[in-house]
């Protein structure tokens, strides 16, 4: 099964898949930068993507599931979004590779029981973070708590992060490499501790992108 067939399916056999709400660590990051540009990679149903327009973000959204991108566009029609504030992208981020350049690059849970390229499509997106602008990515440090199936669960530490990104020191600044814990609402409405890997780099000011 490729990974469009898989991601198609998840989204296409259930009436919506995440909670709707943004993910707390992009809302610590995001909050204390100036709104400018986001591109946001494997974006799902378009919490984190809603959450930045409305915070004045020119987004551009991309994920490789059509049903997971019409309710991202639903649910920013029905919050009065203007259309134009979110760009809705159906792409295999393997392949695609946008043209300008942005502010704040965000991957968040862009993990896949099919296998991906991520680190190679980590390391591109990289290439296109303007100079000053963030490259977040957050991941599962952990499987949580209710998981069925612990073992098959896909989780990346944040040296396993950087490894991945394979930043060049002189062009970008690591500001955070850490296991965070929060808490949520599991499947079943059980509160639970779950923890995430969050790995932030800013370009330096004088380094163009690519
Ligand atoms: C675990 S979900 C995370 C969704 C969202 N970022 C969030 O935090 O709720 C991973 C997302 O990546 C998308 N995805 C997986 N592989 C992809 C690919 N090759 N190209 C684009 N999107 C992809 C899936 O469709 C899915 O929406």
């Amino acid at each position: 099964m490729s990974a469009s067939e898989f991601w198609e399916d998840r989204y296409s056999t259930a009436p919506a898949v995440w909670s709707g709400r943004v993910n707390e660590s992009l809302a610590r990051v995001a909050v204390a930068l100036a709104p400018g540009r986001a591109l946001d990679l494997g974006c799902g149903e378009g919490a984190d993507a809603l959450w930045l327009a409305r915070r004045g973000w020119q987004v551009t959204a991309v994920d490789i599931s059509v049903t997971a991108l019409e309710r991202g566009r639903a649910a920013a029609l029905k919050a009065g979004l203007p259309p134009e504030r979110i760009e809705w992208v159906a792409a295999d981020l393997a392949a695609w590779q946008p043209e300008e350049t942005f502010d704040l690059v965000s991957a968040c849970f862009l993990q896949s029981p099919v296998p991906i390229p991520r680190s190679q499509i980590l390391r591109r997106a990289a290439e296109v973070v303007a100079p000053s602008g963030s490259l977040l990515v957050i991941s599962h440090a952990a499987p949580p708590p209710w998981a069925k199936n612990p073992e098959n669960h896909d989780v990346l530490g944040p040296a396993e992060e950087l490894t991945a990104l394979g930043l060049d020191t002189h062009q970008w600044a690591v500001v955070q490499a850490e296991v965070r814990e929060r808490l949520t609402t599991g499947p079943d409405g059980q509160q639970a501790t779950v923890s995430d890997t969050v790995v932030r780099a800013r370009r330096h000011s004088a380094t163009p992108p690519r």
